[in-house]
């Protein structure tokens, strides 16, 4: 059998993948440790699926870093996640430059501190002109309050006769998410073992391909990622036509 890697087919590979980063907490409680010791460590996963995605041409990378739902999470674990995400976009903004990859963040900016809102901006700018790997961080961010934004967007448009309501569409409607410029994914992976989008890219993930595994995420390595896109590969996506339709 030749490596998962080289089992890919490099014409078939999507253009966007998305994931739902998850487990860190149960990973450090099954050691013993405290859950920041999981988020710790997730942060070396990461680093291999950015090296992963970027090694073989994707696109566009989107990481569910935290969601709106998370700040209602015990206070020291907030504030500990919040830092580590900061610190690490720092220390890797470099690197990250170094490969040509450019970094966006999708979420509630408002709502992260004013230095780390300034960190963050500084990463954002550093990166901006880069044309490899599209590297999204989705942070304080959640589906639902991002529909929200597009449609309050979209309401005042309509409000000042810029936009009228006949011409509200789905093209409309996306290009006033966050994720405006970049395509829907293809490949959504969520690991550690449950099933379900928790508020994740509710708009964009219409047709996506879902991918679980209970692998959890500080264990997560470039060959997990090699079987999810894989597994993406052996799929038919059908768009709501037949098989047959299909061929
Ligand atoms: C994912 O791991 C990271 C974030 C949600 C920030 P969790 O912290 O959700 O870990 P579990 O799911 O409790 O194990
Ligand atoms: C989703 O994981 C959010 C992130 C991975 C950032 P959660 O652990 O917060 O989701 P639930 O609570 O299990 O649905
Ligand atoms: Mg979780």
């Amino acid at each position: 059998m030749p490596e998962l890697k080289d089992q890919i087919d490099l014409s078939k590979l999507p253009t966007h993948i998305a994931v739902i980063m998850d487990g860190n907490g149960r990973w450090a409680q099954e050691q013993g440790e405290d859950r920041l010791y999981g988020h710790y460590h997730g942060v070396e996963s990461v680093r291999a699926v950015v090296e992963g995605c970027a090694e073989l041409g994707i696109g566009y990378l989107t990481l569910y870093a935290f969601s709106t739902e998370n700040w209602d999470r015990p206070q020291d674990e907030v504030s500990g996640l919040m830092e580590l995400l900061v610190s690490t976009i720092r220390k890797e903004a470099e690197g990250l430059n170094k490969n040509n990859i450019r970094l966006h963040i999708i979420g509630d900016k408002n709502m992260l501190p004013p230095t780390a809102q300034t960190e963050l901006q500084e990463a954002l700018d550093l990166m901006n002109d880069n044309t490899g790997l599209n590297l999204i961080m989705a942070l304080s961010y959640s589906g639902r309050w991002d529909l929200v934004n597009s449609v309050k967007k979209i309401a005042e448009k309509a409000k000042t006769g810029e936009l009228d309501v006949s011409g509200i569409s789905e093209e409309v409607l996306k290009a006033n998410l966050s994720t405006a410029n970049f395509p829907d994914p293809e490949l959504m992976i969520r690991t550690s073992g449950e099933f379900r989008i928790s508020n994740f890219l509710l708009y964009e993930l219409a047709y996506a391909e879902l991918y679980f595994t209970d692998v959890r995420w500080p264990d997560f390595r470039k060959e997990n990622l090699y079987e999810a896109i894989l597994g993406y590969q052996n799929r038919e996506r059908r768009f709501g036509k037949t098989s047959e339709q299909m061929q």
